[in-house]
């Protein structure tokens, strides 16, 4: 079974027991300042189950949430670890608890999907001196003909979820609960006694493999420390869909998967060499592709590779696997090209899995194919000039490695990998020391940038917000649909309009593109908005802005029959009253995206 059968065989099962299936939030959850990146379904659901909203779709919902998790990186290269992973989801908002959930999980799991009992495990909460150990759901599995042998108990580090930890590290306000597991058990895997004694779900030697958690989200955090119930008891229930298709392919290894295999395939037969046989050279390559496809999914969701926070994590992606390629070839730059090629080897492979649901298109690929391409043109120049630094420089201590870092784009990890490999370490004090000044600096600019988008709603500033459409519009018009926006910022003097686009503008075409927005607003356009679902938003040909965070329902904004946007507004009513549109400047805002300032007078 594939990815996309499951995934449709698992919101049929939920359907059936009366759930509503909803859209995925996007890997970068604009609004949410904990956190960079979406890594688990409930992340945006988490105001419905602290039970602050009524959810739209009621008290059941299905779902499969693509997440991210940056803090695996380090982990990626043995046969189950990946950084991007699609979460299958579905929840009881205060609907049903314990018993509905553990029944119907193993009756998807062993009738829907038909893995045979004897091969499952499963994993309960033993307790602490706080909260009772879960012993309802010791009961349910028993009663699900689960036998003894079969269940385990663990504390709080293995069997608790919250955002943040066991119920000692919650912290204050943070909601979460016992979880109870799914393991498989594949039997072609020997247990290594490197990993202890003896052999249990939670043991990493990777003869089981985790399918499936049911959280029962029932506390919150104290100021005091203490839990209190939650008004709404609730499950939240996460399964990764690349896992669930090794359960069902009885592959131990993510990689050999009809997930990766194809991708994999190519590595091993047309790009970097046999790949299977050599166990190191089999987990470089698992990084290169893991670290590309989590990059390709963050490019396609709007992150450029750069310097800061979100931009910087796809920028270290990229380059380890980078590195990690041009450790499979002869250890020359030469093989960056390489790298490249596995990126379009994967962006294949997305478009086969995902174009069918509208999740990563073929104009994804070609974006995600550009910019990687981009970003190895900078690399190699930064790359041959840092290594012939880590050559010949005797001591490199932190601070040499922060200036790699600055310099020449050198990650910090990498650089430690590399002088590693000359069987040194490095002190890394001083490198977090030059880093800590940096960001200091760097956080006060990202406070402005986080403020980007609509400051406020004064008059001057909603007028810009309705003429960056039509700007949105008309770039389009004039140098074609890659164009798409990357970011904005509104000012009451002016707005500052970041897109897609590798070329300067010509006069030309600037001249061209006031005109047609010029044209608009002359003809008074009117502009109107109706509420939908993403999906319809998408087919009706609505453009999504950078970075909008995508709930239930969006807006549309038309003007007249010229734009289509998806976006919060507020905007004018008409077009007229904008008064007279000029670009005052543009400038390239980083690799592959153009800035364009303009203003209206
Ligand atoms: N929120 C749970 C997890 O991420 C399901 O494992």
């Amino acid at each position: 079974m594939d990815s996309r059968l499951i995934r449709e065989k698992y919101f049929r099962f939920f359907e059936r027991q009366g759930h509503k299936r909803i859209d995925p939030a996007p890997l970068v959850l604009e609004n949410d300042p904990t956190t960079l990146f979406t890594s688990a379904g409930m992340q945006p659901l988490v105001p419905y189950l602290k039970g602050l909203r009524t959810h739209p779709g009621g008290g059941r919902l299905v779902n499969s949430q693509p997440s991210f998790r940056s803090q695996d990186i380090e982990e990626v290269g043995d046969n189950r670890h990946i950084t991007f992973f699609e979460m299958l989801g579905n929840w009881s908002l205060g609907d049903y608890f314990k018993k509905e959930q553990l029944s119907w999980v193993w009756e998807f799991l062993t009738k829907e999907l038909e893995i045979v009992p004897e091969k499952l495990y499963v994993s309960i909460y033993e307790g602490s001196d706080v909260v009772p150990g879960d012993t309802e759901s010791l009961e349910l599995w028993k009663s699900l003909g689960v036998e003894d042998s079969h269940i385990y108990k663990y504390p709080g580090k293995k069997n608790w979820w919250s955002l943040s930890g066991t119920p000692e590290t919650m912290i204050p306000e943070d909601i979460g609960g016992p979880d109870s597991e799914v393991f498989y058990e594949f039997d072609s895997v020997t247990h290594n006694p490197k990993f202890g004694d003896q052999c249990h779900p939670n043991c990493d030697c990777g003869r089981f493999l985790e399918i499936g958690n049911s959280v029962f989200i029932q506390y919150q955090k104290q100021a005091d420390g203490s839990l209190k119930e939650l008004p709404n008891k609730n499950v939240d229930f996460g399964g990764g869909l690349e896992r669930l298709v090794a359960a069902t392919e009885n592959q131990p290894d993510i990689f050999l998967t009809s997930t990766f295999k194809p991708i994999m395939d190519r590595m091993d037969e047309e790009i970097v060499g046999p790949i299977y046989q050599d166990p190191a050279r089999l987990s470089e390559a698992r990084i290169v592709v893991d670290h590309i496809r989590s990059a390709a999914f963050l490019i396609k969701d709007g992150v450029h590779p750069g310097n800061k926070m979100h931009a910087y994590i796809v920028r270290r992606l990229l380059r380890r696997a980078a590195v990690k390629t041009i450790q499979l070839g002869k250890g020359t730059s030469f093989h960056l090209d390489w790298v490249t090629e596995v990126g379009w080897s994967v962006a294949q492979q997305l478009i086969k899995q995902y174009d069918e649901i509208g999740y990563f298109t073929i104009a994804d690929g070609a974006l995600v194919e550009s910019t990687i391409g981009e970003e190895m043109v900078k690399f190699k120049k930064a790359f041959d000039a840092g290594m012939k630094i880590i050559e010949t420089e005797k001591n490199i201590g932190g601070k040499e490695a922060f200036d790699l870092y600055q310099t020449y784009g050198f990650p910090i990890e990498i650089t430690a990998e590399l002088i590693q490999k000359r069987g040194e370490t490095i002190n890394l004090e001083d490198f977090y020391m030059e880093f800590e000044k940096h960001k200091t600096l760097s956080r006060t600019a990202s406070v402005g940038m986080f403020k980007g988008g609509l400051a406020s709603t004064g008059q001057q500033e909603t007028k810009y917000h309705t003429a960056t459409h039509l700007l949105h519009r008309a770039l389009r018009t004039i140098l074609g649909d890659h164009v798409i926006q990357r970011g904005s910022n509104i000012t009451a003097e002016r707005m500052r309009f970041d897109f897609a686009h590798n070329e300067k503008l010509t006069a030309e075409q600037i001249k061209s593109v006031e005109d047609l927005v010029n044209q608009k607003i002359v003809k008074d356009l009117p502009v109107s908005f109706y509420e939908t679902t993403p999906d319809q938003a998408r087919t009706a040909g609505a453009i999504g802005a950078f970075g909008e965070r995508y709930g239930d329902k969006v807006k549309v904004y038309s003007i007249g029959e010229f734009s289509k946007e998806i976006c919060g507004g507020p905007h004018v009513e008409h077009t007229g009253i904008l008064g007279h549109f000029k670009i005052e400047k543009q400038e390239s805002a980083s690799s592959g995206i153009r800035r364009i300032y303009a203003s209206l007078s």
